[in-house]
């Protein structure tokens, strides 16, 4: 039994992305594996947040790691800033951390495109606190999506670099990547990853999205003139993520989607998907209404707080020995 750790953050309605590329993977984890699976509040305050949007999007995003079938008998589900081993470990790691690397992580590049002077330090920061969340629980595993990649990278060698220069404490985590949907693409600009913070509307799918929107934004996605369905990332953007998305959710592989639709239009194809896509999240989204006001919820974060804390606190009190801090208890 490995274990295993993932975050997401609570800055608005998931996205199919998020789901198919990270939250639907926990879920089949989860039967073999000790897992802790936190909504990250601490990294989501990097940028400007609505502080009762934020309140909202966090226990929102509790009870879709729920409704998506997270078992709290079996996983540890938490909020990040409950358990301050977070920023604990996150200001120590900040301490062995270069501001050179940090400087390089292409999200960090990414957000501060207009310039460094309305940029947070905690965007710069925020790879630590990462590589806190995961080095806390001896983490083995971290699924993600494709974007996370660099910052895994960069947890790996804090990690190594905190074992050679203090004591060898901390797991070197493994990631863990799909092989397909670990890159949604955006429906409009099927070049770009599908983002919860894009501007475009149609550009994303929410994972609360209506049936009826849902049909509306296949419909009205980017392909191309071919009229072909063909998977073909790189003459074919749209219609091939269109493919991946129609693929994981309703089970059949690349292949036999293409030959289903070999003599169909695009018009049959998005329909297929969209109803793929429907079939996926109506389960899920009915569960959600069930838990969104329930004090279930509420009963299972108190407990996932308190469970992590006890096996955060244990890894707090290694760094701080290994790095010196506070006194001989
Ligand atoms: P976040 O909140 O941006 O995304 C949550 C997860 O969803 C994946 N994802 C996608 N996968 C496929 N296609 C997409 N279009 C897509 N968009 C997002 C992300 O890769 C991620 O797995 N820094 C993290 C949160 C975090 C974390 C952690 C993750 C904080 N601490 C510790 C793992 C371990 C983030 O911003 O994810």
């Amino acid at each position: 039994m490995k274990t295993i750790f993932s975050g997401i953050q609570p800055s608005g309605t998931l996205t199919l992305g998020n789901y198919l590329g990270a939250m639907k993977n926990f879920v089949e984890m989860q039967e073999e594996h000790k897992c802790y699976f936190c909504i990250v509040d601490e990294h989501a305050i990097t940028v400007p947040q609505e502080r009762l949007k934020l309140r909202e999007n966090i226990k929102s995003l509790a009870a879709l790691y729920l409704a998506s079938g997270i078992n709290p008998e079996q996983s540890t589900l938490f909020i990040q800033s409950e358990v301050p081993a977070h920023t604990q470990l996150g200001w120590m790691l900040q301490c062995v951390s270069y501001i050179g690397e940090l400087e390089r992580m292409t999200q960090f590049k990414d957000k501060s495109q207009g310039g460094k002077e309305g940029v947070t330090s905690g965007l710069l920061t925020y790879p630590p606190l990462m590589a806190a969340d995961i080095l806390l629980y001896k983490t083995d595993v971290v699924p993600v999506g494709e974007d996370q990649k660099q910052h895994l990278e960069l947890t790996r060698n804090l990690a190594q670099r905190f074992n050679n220069k203090y004591n060898d404490i901390f797991t070197v985590p493994e990631v863990s990547i799909p092989k397909v949907g670990a890159r949604i693409m955006s429906l409009q600009e099927p070049t770009k990853k599908m983002s919860k913070s894009d501007e475009n509307q149609k550009a994303y799918i929410s994972m609360l999205d209506d049936e009826k929107k849902i049909l509306k934004k296949v419909k009205s996605a980017v392909t191309d003139s071919d009229g072909i369905v063909k998977y073909d990332k790189e003459n074919k953007p749209g219609v091939s993520n269109l493919l991946t998305i129609h693929s994981i959710c309703s089970g059949e592989s690349i292949e036999d989607l293409e030959q289903k639709y070999a003599d169909k239009g695009y018009g049959e194809f998005k329909e297929g998907v969209a109803n793929a896509v429907i079939e996926t999240l109506k389960p899920i989204q009915e569960r959600y209404e069930e838990l969104i006001h329930s004090e279930e919820l509420d009963d299972i974060l108190d407990r996932g707080a308190d469970q992590a804390s006890f096996e955060a606190n244990k890894m707090i009190r290694k760094a701080k020995k290994a790095m010196g801090l506070g006194r001989v208890k």
